[in-house]
């Protein structure tokens, strides 16, 4: 849980995030955030998209924990795709979270979520080189994008000048891809991995539930612990303090051959590439 990656730019990134994708604004996303913090949790995930910014925020301020322990993420709402909206949704971003800076913000998408598969690569390099502004001026510490493959990427690293530091998609035992996974790591990107437990679909799959009674632990376990190894960075969400607490107990090594194990299992409930 105090571990930490760096990213290409020498600014370190706890190993483990807090999502809160589906988690509801007000009460709840306000007291599951505080539950994560409450219980260790140094890395907290949001965007404009799911709608919860400023019960966020809140959360964050309420904690009294100082601002610079704990690193924020949120992301630029897929259909935004030129410069000046992206600077304007950026400063709207601050304001609902009301924190001085941001440490991570992503392009959340290569394509409006209504239009899967639209080829955005201008809107895209436009909405990248206003996340470079704020970047350059100090108001986030990190920039990069999430649902990008190697094809998006290429286009960004081609026509912008700072490789993205980050790339969050959905990556779960079932569901690695491989691809993008070899594409960011040869180009120092770092994975985070969104729906690690594959919106709870994972923890019902026999061979996960079989390695999770080897290792003694839960399948959720078996699950965070995989992307931790894989060396991606995951952001389960629960708002269950039992699972909270749960999914930070990694302190176990899965061998290199159940490694290879999980690796060959197939299973996306989503199928969504
Ligand atoms: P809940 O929020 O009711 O606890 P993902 O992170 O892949 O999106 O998965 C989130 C889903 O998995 C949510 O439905 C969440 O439910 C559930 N979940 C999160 N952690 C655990 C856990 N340790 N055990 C069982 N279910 C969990």
């Amino acid at each position: 849980l105090n571990d930490f990656y760096t990213l290409s730019n020498g600014i370190k990134i706890p190993k483990l995030g807090f999502g809160t994708w589906q988690v509801p604004d007000g009460d709840v996303a306000y007291h599951s955030v505080s539950l994560a913090l409450k219980n260790g949790y140094r890395h907290i995930d949001t965007a404009a998209a799911y709608k919860n910014e400023a019960s966020v925020g809140k959360a964050i301020r309420d904690s009294k924990i100082p601002r610079e322990e704990i690193f924020v993420t949120s992301k630029l709402q897929s259909h935004i795709k030129s410069y000046d909206e992206a600077l304007k949704a950026f400063d709207k971003t601050m304001e609902a979270l009301d924190l001085e800076y941001l440490d991570l913000y992503l392009i959340h998408a290569p394509w409006p979520w209504n239009e899967i598969g639209k080829d955005c690569s201008v809107g895209n390099v436009e909405a990248y080189k206003a996340m470079e502004k704020v970047y350059k001026e100090g108001r986030v510490r990190a920039i990069g994008v999430s649902n990008f493959g190697p094809k998006e990427l290429d286009n960004i690293i081609n026509n912008c000048e700072i490789v993205p530091h980050a790339n969050q998609i959905a990556f779960f035992i079932g569901h690695n891809q491989k691809e993008t996974d070899d594409y960011c790591k040869e180009k120092n990107i770092l994975i985070e991995a969104y729906s690690p437990l594959a919106i709870g679909h994972a923890l019902s799959n026999e061979q996960i539930q079989k390695m999770a009674k080897k290792y003694k632990v839960t399948p959720a376990q078996i699950c965070l612990r995989y992307c931790i190894q894989k060396e991606t960075l995951p952001l389960p969400k629960s708002t269950h303090e039992s699972r909270i607490i749960e999914n930070t107990k990694l302190d176990f090594e899965i061998s290199v051959k159940d490694m290879k194990e999980l690796d060959k299992i197939d299973d996306d409930p989503r199928k969504w590439e």
